[in-house]
């Protein structure tokens, strides 16, 4: 017997179980082909947590994520639950505290475009030709979302609103590590954002990265002002490989960079803790428009699946397989109804049978 990993599963709602049965479906023919085991703890969360246990983020739920090496998490959120009180909304009353509770400080979010799938972007065909592989990192639980003091005060016209922004050299140090490593494994480029033109903790950012930056000469580094970063990323995206943000950068431009892929139901996220853990998740919603019919996108969760493999579990070789597998089914023409431009030699397909054929190209 191989290796055993803990998983625990949370499809949580819309089509989140819907695309979740698909990734599952993936581990499966993953065990079959390499000496491992996932053993898999499935969990409410979200609108289901609310219904079935009377909060988005139930007790038992955590403890199931405690004891386990990595979670797999769908979707949350529909019409139904939104107009409860914002924190206890299954987005915020279980994303937010999961981050928390496991420490979850860097959020890598890849932005590729397959070749296959160059006309769904919104840029010039002659400016993705050939497609495009970014990896966005960005300081998840640091910087001006959560620095203090923040608040409003005063009265009336008198009001002051204010946010703070501080890293420390730890915090930039950790989230700097994980962009080297990461860029190491694949186009050995880490582009780090700032505005040290400015920002005090920019200038203290590109200070720290430029040390860290010398355990690993095998990487180059550059520095770019996220302001010129926003235009380079429209202007031409295949000079970049990893791209390292702070927490509101990041949120910036790892949006920006996923919308010049052109399809939402593609890309994967994983948000990872010191250590080996991590949580793995689409990068859209629940969809509730689409809910119910069979027809999402699985490929972004089951690419998700294949960073746990990558990030958490060191199967670099099975998560390769199976971004593979995704690449050569679309080359292959197949395409679920949100990627589906009725060209020729386009397959329109449902859930089940891209997530088949994903299986079949592993
Ligand atoms: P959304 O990402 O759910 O949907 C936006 C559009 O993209 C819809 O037209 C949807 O059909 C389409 N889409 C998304 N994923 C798809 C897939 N896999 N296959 C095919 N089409 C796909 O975002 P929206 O509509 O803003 O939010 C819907 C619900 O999801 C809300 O309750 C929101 O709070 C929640 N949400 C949850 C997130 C999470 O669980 N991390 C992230 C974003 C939104
Ligand atoms: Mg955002």
């Amino acid at each position: 017997m191989g290796q055993l990993f803990k998983v625990a599963v949370l499809p949580g709602d819309g089509i989140g179980p819907e695309v979740m049965a698909e990734a599952l479906k993936v581990l499966d023919a993953i065990e079959k082909r390499y000496d491992v085991k996932f053993e898999r703890t499935h969990a409410n969360v979200g609108g289901a947590g609310i219904d079935l246990e009377g909060r988005a983020l139930p007790e038992t739920t955590v403890n199931i994520c405690k004891a386990s090496d990595a979670i797999l998490f769908g979707s949350v959120g529909g019409p139904k639950w939104e107009t409860l009180p914002p924190d206890e909304q299954p987005e915020r009353g279980a994303l937010l505290p999961l981050r928390k509770i496991f420490g979850l400080y860097a959020n890598l979010r890849p932005a590729i475009i397959f070749p296959s799938l160059t006309s769904a972007s919104s840029l010039k065909e002659e400016v993705i030709a050939g497609g495009f592989d970014i990896l966005v990192i960005r300081e998840l639980t640091g910087g001006i979302y959560f620095s203090q003091p923040k608040g409003i005060d005063g009265e009336g016209r008198e009001r002051v609103g204010v946010d703070t922004m501080r890293y420390s050299v730890p915090e930039i140090e950790r989230i700097a590590h994980v962009a080297f490593q990461a860029a190491r494994k694949r186009g050995k480029k880490v582009c780090s954002i700032d505005k040290a033109n400015v920002l005090s903790t920019s200038v203290l950012w590109r200070e720290i990265v430029i040390n860290i930056a010398k355990e690993y000469p095998d990487v180059e580094l550059s520095h770019m002002y996220v302001d010129n970063a926003a235009m380079q990323l429209v202007r031409w995206p295949k000079q970049f490989d990893v791209i390292l943000c702070e927490n509101m950068f990041g949120d910036i431009l790892s949006d920006e960079a996923a919308m010049l892929t052109g399809s939402l139901g593609m890309l994967p996220s994983a948000s990872l803790a010191e250590g080996t853990f991590g949580m793995y998740e689409p990068s859209g919603g629940s969809a509730p428009d689409i809910a119910g019919q069979g027809i999402a996108n699985p490929i972004a969760q089951i690419l998700s699946a294949g960073m746990m493999l990558r990030y958490s579990f060191g199967m670099v070789e099975a998560a390769d397989a199976i971004d593979n597998a995704v690449a050569r089914v679309l080359d292959e023409g197949y395409r679920t109804r949100d990627i589906y431009q009725e060209k020729a030699g386009e397959k329109l397909v449902n859930t089940k049978e891209i997530g088949d054929a994903i299986i079949a190209n592993l």
